[in-house]
């Protein structure tokens, strides 16, 4: 789906976000959320914030899992993806403290193992992701599933590209303080959730979308795994499909 800007986009995703925790409310049932972060997704977030505030949307009935955390990454450090989900939506909004899942950059390394698989049953247990949101890096990566990954991979640690980590040195003002690693919901896990909606904006993303798009389903771009997927939409704006 091609929309004249992003903020036309976003407020689309958001609507249908919002309108999926409300049918779920209505049942009864909870709403389990896929959560991305970075700079795609965090209009959509700005939009859901105003609807709690302006239209009572509630999230009491939302649960949420984060696609990806650095590894090793302290919660309250300025490149935290605990930090950004609190800041951009959680401290916002009525959702309950519980139900958010981030993966634990904190862990000591012999214990990621185990948490990855508890990530991945606490999914499962609540009957599956409804909807998970996605960015796209520009290796393809969709989470932090980098170039390589399989389609069943799941929740585990892994070590994030070069370009990703050039991609991301601003943010840790400069490269060498990229960490090398990351946890990262699988590609398995992604394409489990029963509807999956990947955003990407601007012109520096029109290649990959691209290769996403109309590319051959291939490793080599983890994006391309949304082929196969049922119920995949991807959502850009007029720069990001100047390629396809
Ligand atoms: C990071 C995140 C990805 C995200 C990507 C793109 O690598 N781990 O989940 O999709 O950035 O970020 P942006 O939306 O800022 O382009």
């Amino acid at each position: 789906e091609v929309f004249d800007s992003s903020s036309e986009a976003s407020n689309s995703v958001a609507m249908e976000i919002a309108n999926l925790i409300q049918e779920k409310e209505e049942k009864g049932e909870m709403c389990v959320l896929g959560l991305a972060t970075g700079s795609s997704p965090t209009s959509v977030y700005n939009e859901l914030v105003r609807m709690h505030k302006e239209e009572g949307l509630s999230f009491k009935n939302v649960v949420t899992f984060n696609l990806d955390e650095y590894f090793p990454m302290e919660p309250d450090s300025l490149q935290s993806y605990v930090r950004f989900m609190n800041e951009y939506l959680f401290d916002h909004v009525d959702i309950k403290k519980e139900n958010i899942h981030i993966p634990d950059g904190t862990l000591p390394y012999e214990l990621v193992e185990s948490f990855c698989q508890e990530y991945e049953k606490k999914i499962k247990a609540l009957g599956g992701i409804d909807l998970q949101v996605l960015g796209i890096g520009r290796t393809g990566h969709i989470g932090f599933n980098e170039p390589g990954s399989h389609i069943n991979s799941k929740t585990r640690m892994i070590s994030l590209d070069h370009i990703t980590r050039l991609d991301a040195a601003s943010d840790f003002f400069g490269e060498e303080n990229v960490p090398r690693r990351a946890i990262t919901m699988g590609v398995g896990t992604i394409m489990q959730a029963k509807r999956l909606i990947l955003m990407a904006w601007g012109e520096g993303k029109a290649q990959i979308i691209h290769r996403t798009v109309e590319g051959e389903v291939s490793d080599s771009v983890p994006a391309t795994y949304l082929q196969k997927h049922t119920n995949a939409t991807i959502v850009l704006d007029e720069a990001a499909a100047a390629e396809l």
